[in-house]
């Protein structure tokens, strides 16, 4: 018998504030077209002002719960993957664990960017594994549009805000690719690369400071990088792309979600696809991408998931799990 972390329940949260990118084009020099066709973004949904980011991931955690048919006692630990916390501490983790109402158990923050969520199921998959905990709730929240420089249109078009939950509960296996839950997960990271993108703020200034990137550097990282982490995990397990019912990839951008699902041999009717309605939501954008894949009826029990995230750090890496 192997002990595997599998998925019990999911949702998400998404600010009521939709903004198409006809928006920004009152905002700075850019057009629809231009944002489309070089991200596929076309809306994203902002928070609004006085919602944090703890606010996001309590209304994403409570829809989870629902879904699993369970409480917030029920469960021992929970791990928010966040770069946008409401204040520096504490965790965000813990202020949605106060409004949930709990007050068993243990919770704090990954900080891995948008390679968060995939740290954050590597984390929670480790602490089931160990027979520390049983039940994980997994969230990845944020608001990146705190972040934005409103005059920079090379990165203020890209990210949105939003949430979304996952539910792992231990459960017995045997030991094969059948099994239901985490079967493999692959994380990296290379601060030689920290310039690439990165919020000029923090203790060091005084200030929360807006997101810098160099797009293009970051998306040649993020097509190379992305294929081979995925790669890695399935081949730990002896599988490969052919095996996969659905790559479920942060969302950034479609030209590199297409990119990677080609080098993976993966057909892109195989690819949750979410970036044209949420935009860039960082360490939110996989459990928000799993919560609507599973609501639009494409993710079904028992098919075989591989997420794969990079961002700031670089930080970067994959999780294959069936659902
Ligand atoms: O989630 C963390 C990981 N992040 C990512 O994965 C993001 C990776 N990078 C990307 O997705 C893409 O590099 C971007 C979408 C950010 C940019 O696409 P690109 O094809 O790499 O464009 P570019 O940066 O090379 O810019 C092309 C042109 C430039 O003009 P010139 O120099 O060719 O005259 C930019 O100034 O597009 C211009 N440009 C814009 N034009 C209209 C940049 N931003 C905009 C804009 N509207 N918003």
């Amino acid at each position: 018998m192997t002990t595997r972390a599998v998925v019990k329940g999911v949702g998400h949260y998404l600010p009521e504030r939709v903004v198409p990118n006809s928006e920004l084009e009152t905002l700075v020099d850019t057009t629809d077209e231009w944002i489309k066709t070089r991200s596929g973004i076309e809306r994203r949904h902002y928070a609004a002002e006085g919602q944090t980011t703890s606010d996001l991931g309590i209304r994403a955690a409570q829809a989870a719960l629902a879904d699993a048919g369970l409480l917030a006692s029920d469960i021992d630990a929970i791990i928010v993957a966040t770069s946008t916390a409401d204040l520096t501490f504490p965790s965000a983790a813990t202020m949605i664990q106060n409004g949930l109402g709990m007050t068993n158990g243990f919770a704090f923050d990954v900080q891995a960017v948008c390679a968060g969520f995939v740290y954050a199921l590597t984390t929670a998959n480790a602490l089931i594994v160990s027979g520390q905990v049983n039940r994980v709730l997994v969230i990845g929240a944020e608001t990146f549009s705190r972040l934005m420089d409103w005059k920079d249109r090379s990165t203020c078009v890209l990210f949105g805000d939003g949430a979304g939950a996952l539910i792992l509960a231990a459960e017995q296996g045997d030991g094969t690719t059948a099994d239901r839950g985490i079967l493999a997960t692959d994380i990296h990271s290379d601060g030689r690369f920290r310039d690439l993108l990165y919020v000029d703020g923090g203790t060091s200034t005084g200030t929360t400071g807006h997101l810098r990137m160099e797009g293009k550097e970051v998306f040649r990282h993020a097509v190379e990088k992305l294929a081979e982490t995925a790669h890695a995990s399935l081949a730990k397990i002896g599988l490969t792309g052919g095996d996969v019912d659905w790559i479920v990839p942060h969302q950034a951008n479609i030209r590199i979600i297409e990119a990677t699902a080609k080098r993976m041999q993966v057909p892109m009717d195989h690819v949750v696809v979410t970036v044209q309605d949420h935009g860039n939501t960082s360490a939110a954008s996989i459990p928000l991408a799993l919560s609507v894949g599973r609501a639009r009826g494409q993710i079904k029990p028992g098919d075989l998931l591989v997420t794969e995230a990079i961002g700031g750090g670089l930080a970067w890496g994959s999780v294959v799990l069936r659902w």
